[in-house]
This record gives C-alpha cells, structure tokens and sequence, in this order.
C-alpha cells in the first residue's frame, strides 16, 4: 500500500513539474532565429559580446552609457541608439552609412571596437555550429550565409516595435492616454518648439539627416553624415533619432553628451547657452524658443508619454 502512495506520489510530482517548467520555444521562423543569434556571442571574434551587449532589452535596446564597451577593452565611437521600431527606417547608423536593416547587421560584427569579427568566420563558425546548421537549413533551405544572417536579426529587430505609450493610446481615444500636463507638452512640440518640423513620423523621427550644431571641431568632432557624402554641407548633420522610448534611453545624442531629456530640452531653448557653433545651425535653430520653465517640464512629461507601457518602471519617480 505504501509503495502504490509513494508510487502515485512520485508520479504526480513529475507530471506537474513537467507541467510548470517553461517549454522550449521552437525555433521555426526567421524572426526567431534572428532573437537567438542577436543574444549570441558566437558572432564576436573572441566570444564576449552579442548585439544585446550593447543593444540591452531592458532599456528599450539602447545602452546606459555614452560609448558601450566592446571586445579587447574598445569602446565604440557613437552613442549605442535603440533598435526598436526600426521596421519603418531608411538608413542606418547616426551617419546613414547602412542602405537597410539586412545590410547593417554586417557591420557591428566585424567592426574592431564592438564585436570585431571577419564575416567568413562568423559564417563558418555557423556552418559549423550543429545547432545553426539544422536551424538556417529548415527555415532558409540553405547553409548559413551573409545575407540569411543578415536578414534573420533583421527580421527579429522588425519585431521590435512600439504601440502601447499613453501617446499612442491618446491618439486612439482609449483610456490611460496623455495627461492634461503632458497634452500641452504634445502642443509645445508640435507649435512653440518646433520639434515636428524634424521629429514628424510616427516615431517621431524623419530618417532625414540635420544638424542641430554639435560640431566645432574641437569638442566636438564628428563630421556626421559628411563622412559618408564628402560633401561640406553635410559637417555635423546627422539622422535625426525617433524618439518613442527616449525617455529610458539616456544619455542623448550621437556622443552621449546629454545626461537627461531636461538637458536636451534645455539646449534647443536655447543652444548658444552650450555651444557657439563654428557650422551653421539648422535655420530652424537659430532663435532661442523663448519657452518658459513650465512650458520645457510639460514638453518633458509629453516625452515620457512616448514609453512603451511595459518599459515604464524604468523610470526613476521625479521629485
Ligand atoms: C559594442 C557595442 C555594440 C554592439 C555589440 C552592437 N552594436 Fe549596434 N550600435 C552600436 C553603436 C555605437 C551604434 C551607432 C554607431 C554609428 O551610428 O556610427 C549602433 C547602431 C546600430 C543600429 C542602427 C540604429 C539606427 O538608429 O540607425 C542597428 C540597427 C544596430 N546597431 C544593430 C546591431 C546588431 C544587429 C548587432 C549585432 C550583430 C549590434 N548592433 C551590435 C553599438 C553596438
Ligand atoms: C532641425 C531639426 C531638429 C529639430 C527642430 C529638433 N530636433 Fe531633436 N534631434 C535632431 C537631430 C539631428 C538629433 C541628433 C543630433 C546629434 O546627435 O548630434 C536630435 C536629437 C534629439 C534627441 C536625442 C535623442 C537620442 O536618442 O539621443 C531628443 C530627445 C530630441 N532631439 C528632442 C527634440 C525636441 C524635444 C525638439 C523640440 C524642442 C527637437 N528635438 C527639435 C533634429 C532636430
């Protein structure tokens, strides 16, 4: 009698244990081949960093720092930008150097100071990888290569997007949408400030490139877009970032120079207070927004409504 207890026992307990542990996601389309190897340090040339190193899921797959860390004690040379809500982009990086999200994959695994790893080894180390090998020959019918590798994490990063912020609620009249405070900031940015006229999609980028004057050839140096088109005009122009879950993705700018939104929003009041550019400042910069200390907290808080639901805790309380 005791045995059939001590067997029934045991036999309940391993069922409901097969019951609760989590099951194992099975990897049949590109968008989930491409998490896996976005999470992979397989693709660093001494096997310490993977996009998420750089790229971190908690912080809206942005970095915490002004240059993220890469292998051999390297530090990249821009701020570290969210991949989120990229599935709408034109070209990639600060500078618009990637012509698309496929192509730009190629470029953070064999640049020296992030993950520094020639593509044909990156691509043999897949092709000699059992896990890789089965997976990229179900669901491409072909061995891993450039481009079903680019076009994996490219589809995973499609995946990323932002719907749920109290913006998007308040633009489809649903409950929990925009405060009274942060519905005159979303004024501010559309009238007084001036921010739609380069922040104008729907994640409030414009995938153009412009310059709001970080560039004096001292302190600051990077030439931007100018890197890729040698043309004069385009010293210190560069793509203008969405910002849907800015708030979370600090610190700002393609250097990282600005600690907080309040600093940003400080600067485009009034940007000869941090700069006297020796390039021509967008036109649409040259006079100070004359905003008041209320209006730049409301523009502030309307920021903040631009954060996806789930990333809200994230967010240190105020005050
Ligand atoms: C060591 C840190 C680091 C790693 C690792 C890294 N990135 Fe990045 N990523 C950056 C930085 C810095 C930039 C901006 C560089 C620039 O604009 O010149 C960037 C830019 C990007 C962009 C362009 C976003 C935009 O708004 O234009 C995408 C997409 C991207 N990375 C995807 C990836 C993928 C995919 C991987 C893995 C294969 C990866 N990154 C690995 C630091 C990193
Ligand atoms: C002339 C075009 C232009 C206007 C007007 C403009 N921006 Fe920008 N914005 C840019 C560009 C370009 C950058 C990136 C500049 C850089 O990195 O050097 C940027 C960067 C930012 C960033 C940093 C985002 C990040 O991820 O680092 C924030 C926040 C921002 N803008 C908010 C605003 C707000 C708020 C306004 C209105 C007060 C505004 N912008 C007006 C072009 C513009």
């Amino acid at each position: 009698m005791k045995t059939i207890i001590k067997l029934f026992l045991i036999t309940f307990c391993l069922t409901s244990l097969s019951l609760t542990l989590p099951e194992k996601v099975k990897i049949t389309n590109p968008t989930q081949l491409g998490e896996k190897l976005f999470f992979d340090n397989i693709l660093s040339g001494n096997y310490t960093r993977s996009c998420a190193s750089c790229h971190i899921p908690a912080y809206a797959f942005a970095d915490t720092v002004a240059y993220s860390s890469g292998v051999d004690g390297k530090f990249t040379k821009r701020n570290t930008p969210s991949v989120m809500n990229m599935a709408a982009r034109d070209l990639l990086f600060w500078d618009g150097r990637a012509k698309n999200l496929q192509e730009q994959v190629l470029f953070p695994i064999q640049d020296a100071n992030e993950m520094n790893c020639p593509i044909d080894s990156a691509i043999a180390r897949l092709n000699s990888s059992k896990v890789y090998l089965k997976l990229f020959k179900a669901i491409y019918k072909k061995k891993p290569d450039a481009n079903n590798l680019g076009n994996a994490i490219a589809s995973f990063e499609k995946s990323l997007e932002t719907s749920n912020t109290a913006n998007d609620r308040w633009l489809r009249d649903k409950p929990n949408g925009l405060s009274a405070q942060q519905q005159k900031g979303r004024s501010i940015f559309f009238n007084k400030g001036k921010c739609i006229e380069c922040h104008f999609t729907p994640d409030f980028t414009g995938d153009e490139f412009k310059s709001i004057g970080l560039f004096d050839g001292q302190k600051w140096n990077d030439s931007g877009r100018y890197y890729v088109t040698k043309k004069a005009e385009d010293i210190g122009k560069f793509k203008v970032p969405g910002l849907r879950n800015v708030a979370i993705t600090a610190p700002y700018m393609h250097d990282g120079s600005f600690k907080t939104l309040e600093e940003v929003i400080r600067f485009y009041n009034k940007p000869t207070d941090f700069i006297n550019n020796k390039i021509p400042r967008d036109s649409l910069l040259l006079q100070p927004l004359e905003l008041t200390e209320m209006e730049m907290l409301d523009l502030e808080k309307f920021l903040i409504g631009l954060t996806e639901h789930k990333f809200l805790d994230k967010l240190k309380p105020k005050n």
